[in-house]
């Protein structure tokens, strides 16, 4: 199952596992990162065919699982499979909304050896922030799950994702960690495809507010330096060169979806003209190391000009597949973050076409958004 393939010479093992169990969520954030056609319960794998992905993933030589989704608490089987990863040797991570968990049903997380937990904030500001995630009264129940992860003993992780709405408040946000003992915090500029990309204009900040955000970033890091960590990811808008979009594609992660599609990350079933392996029947050795999707962008071999001949092809793969596609119609083009990428001027004119107020959300839903087609998400 997980023996050698033509290609195990050259590929590494994934070194984690996203493991999207559901897409069932009660939030309904206008940045979600889940595809626009959702998956519905009944679509979801079992319990005993997540539990054996997760042996074939330690097999394979997986050293994390993160569990996510939707909302992966929406699962009544969670701590089954936090078991199970912990009794493989995984370091198990939790990635959550924390809507859905009280005081007992962490303690059954803890109990069945979870490592981590990584809690989303929409916003400091309460009214802002259930306005975002589309969740009346969620902000109080975040708080009280943050206090009793802590009290629990378990390492926390503040995710925020930031946008134009509430960059802002970042030095609040910075605050709320330190308050609520969060060994690290995450704020993360959203990535625009699927449902962000959608929602660009009503996310994309402004220069000024991204020059102060960063500023405040490194002056709090130097102050912080020792109590608490601050992971800062930038938006792609504003940069010269793109990121290694998951560290390169298929390189360092793999992602399942909760129907049991293997993907290099989580926007890629949105990309046409791939057979994505399934895991559901199939065995995740064979599809990391042998599906042609994961083979197709792996490495430099694919790379158009000007990363082919360009000193960063292995630091960062050419960024990102998803916003390749997404701005340009084809994933094999050098990421538009690029300054060097001949569609460099897309992003350029998104900046140019912002609008002073932002519009209204579409929010994230099952079926089709009002009046938007799945394919008509591209860039003006
Ligand atoms: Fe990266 Fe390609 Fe741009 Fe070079 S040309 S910096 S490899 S995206
Ligand atoms: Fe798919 Fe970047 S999100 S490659």
């Amino acid at each position: 199952m997980t023996g050698p393939s033509s290609h195990a010479h050259a590929v590494e093992a994934p070194m984690g596992l996203l493991a999207e169990l559901t897409h069932r969520c009660p939030l309904r954030c206008p940045y979600c990162s889940n595809p626009v056609e959702l998956q519905r319960a009944g679509e979801e794998m079992d319990t005993a065919t997540w539990k054996r992905l997760l042996g074939e993933a330690a097999a394979l030589g997986v050293l994390q699982v993160h569990f996510s989704g939707g909302e992966p608490t929406a699962r009544k089987d969670l701590p089954e499979l936090v078991r199970h990863a912990a009794s493989l040797g995984l370091y198990t991570n939790l990635i959550t909304s924390g809507v859905l968990l009280d005081g007992p049903s962490l303690a059954l997380l803890a109990d069945a050896g979870l490592d981590h937990v990584q809690l989303s904030f929409q916003d400091v500001e309460v009214e802002s922030a259930e306005r975002i995630g589309g969740m009346p009264g969620a902000q109080a129940r975040k708080l009280a799950l943050a206090r009793l992860v802590t009290d629990a003993g378990l390492p926390l992780t503040l995710n925020f994702v930031v946008h134009r709405q509430n960059l802002d408040r970042l030095p609040r946000m910075i605050a709320l960690g330190l308050e609520l003992s969060a060994a690290r915090i995450e704020v993360a500029h959203v990535q625009y495809y699927g449902w962000s990309l959608m929602n660009r204009d009503a996310l994309l900040p402004s220069r000024q507010q991204l020059e102060r955000a960063t500023a405040e970033v490194d002056a709090a890091r130097l102050r912080l330096k020792g109590r608490m960590v601050i992971d800062y990811v930038p938006p792609d808008y504003y940069a010269a060169r793109p990121k290694a979009c998951m560290g390169g594609w298929a390189r360092r992660f793999m992602n399942i979806s909760p129907g049991g599609l293997a993907l290099p990350c989580h926007a890629a079933e949105t990309l046409p003209g791939f057979d994505w392996p399934s895991v559901a029947t199939g065995s995740l050795a064979a599809a990391w190391y042998d599906s042609e999707a994961f083979n197709r962008y792996r490495g430099t071999a694919w790379m158009p000009e000007p990363c082919q001949g360009c000193e960063r092809k292995e630091i960062d793969w050419g960024g990102c597949r998803c916003q390749a596609f997404a701005l340009t119609g084809d994933a094999g083009r050098t990421d538009p973050a690029c300054a060097l990428s001949p569609d460099h001027g897309i992003m350029l004119a998104a900046i140019e076409a912002r609008g002073e107020a932002p519009p209204d959300f579409i929010y994230r839903q099952y079926g089709p958004p009002p009046g938007i087609k799945q394919s008509a998400a591209k860039a003006p």
